[in-house]
């Protein structure tokens, strides 16, 4: 009898440690901006597999790609009343809750792979951080590294700011990269970017800027035909989460949470030097055009750097702030 009633004990135990279990088992709703084959889905892909190994299949994530669950702005607000957990998505879509990382978004700042991950990953990166959760009820724990925002166009090829003139350019909804624009002569059209592909399908503009990745990955090939090197902006992506949720969770599910955000990131980072030069070809095997900027592209930097970095110093955090993160990155005060 006696063991009878232990066994039944046992089993009534491990019942309620499973139903514990089953309980807090989490399945996190991720926002993607971007679709399949995106760097923003690998970064996904990276730190869902990473929660997965390190709870020992008890936490996982669900992406939800190509903006079905609204667009990036919309989830940076979802996020922060905490209806929705996570959502990767650029950082020109987070500057308008959260100024400071406007610094990112700032033209020519940023000039390779390399200074993405120095900025993003070390005292400014975290400052930034902090400032997100702050200003915008987001935590970033994650970076994505998508490469150089490109020119696309469906009429002519761009060489120079002259030959900018007259097209319709969609910008996201951010004061940075529309004064940029503005500085090279042009005035854009700010649109939210789950409406861009349909907006250059439709004409409604001719143009606009993204990574290589990205224009292959959302098939602006079907709708655009030229390409232009610039180097304005390095885009980097971050995986965000609801400062809410991240609350909500153990000490010992925040710190996994956080250490899949740093396998992700670096996952990013690889995915990028393995893949963006075949990328790039894929756009030409589709037929699209690709064109250098003439003379280095140098009338686009002295133009956009002259006219926007002062402009934005008090936004992102003073001068001092603008020349910290210079300097992290072994550039000249201003
Ligand atoms: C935008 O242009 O709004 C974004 O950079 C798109 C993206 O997230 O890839």
């Amino acid at each position: 009898v006696l063991s009878k009633i232990a066994s039944g004990a046992a089993i009534a135990l491990t019942a309620s440690i499973m139903s514990i279990s089953a309980a807090d088992a989490k399945n996190f709703k991720i926002a993607v901006g971007d679709s399949g084959g995106s760097s923003q889905e690998a970064t996904g892909k990276a730190f869902v597999e990473a929660l997965e190994e390190l709870s020992g299949g008890e936490h996982t994530g669900t992406l939800f790609l190509n903006g079905q669950l609204g667009s990036e702005q919309d989830t940076v607000n979802e996020a922060a009343i905490g209806t929705l957990d996570m959502s990767i998505l650029a950082i020109n879509n987070v500057t308008p809750f959260s100024p400071t990382v406007g610094v990112f978004s700032l033209p020519y700042v940023i000039l390779s792979l390399e200074d993405a991950e120095k900025l993003t990953q070390g005292p400014i990166g975290q400052e930034l951080t902090e400032n997100t959760i702050n200003d915008a009820g987001v935590r970033i724990i994650a970076w994505t590294y998508t490469g150089f925002r490109r020119l696309t166009n469906s009429k002519k090829p761009v060489k120079s700011v002259a030959d900018l003139q007259g097209l319709v350019i969609r910008v996201p909804k951010n004061e940075i990269m529309i004064d940029t624009y503005k500085a090279w002569g042009i005035s854009p059209t700010p649109m939210a970017w789950s409406e861009t592909f349909a907006g250059l399908q439709t004409q409604v503009v001719d143009g606009q800027d993204n990574p290589y990745t990205t224009i292959n990955a959302m098939k602006f090939y079907e709708v655009q035909k030229y390409v232009t090197n610039i180097r304005y902006i390095f885009s980097i992506e971050p995986l965000i989460i609801s400062e809410q949720v991240f609350q909500g969770l153990s000490a010992e599910e925040q710190e996994m949470i956080l250490e899949a955000g740093k396998k992700a990131t670096a996952a990013s980072a690889q995915f990028l030097r393995d893949n963006e030069a075949e990328i790039k070809q894929i756009l030409l095997d589709e037929g699209m055009q690709i064109d250098d900027p003439e003379n280095n592209e140098e009338e686009f930097i002295k133009l956009a750097t002259e006219a926007v970095w002062p402009k934005f110093y008090d936004s992102i955090g003073g001068i001092e702030k603008m020349n910290a993160v210079l300097a992290e990155i072994g550039r000249e005060p201003v």
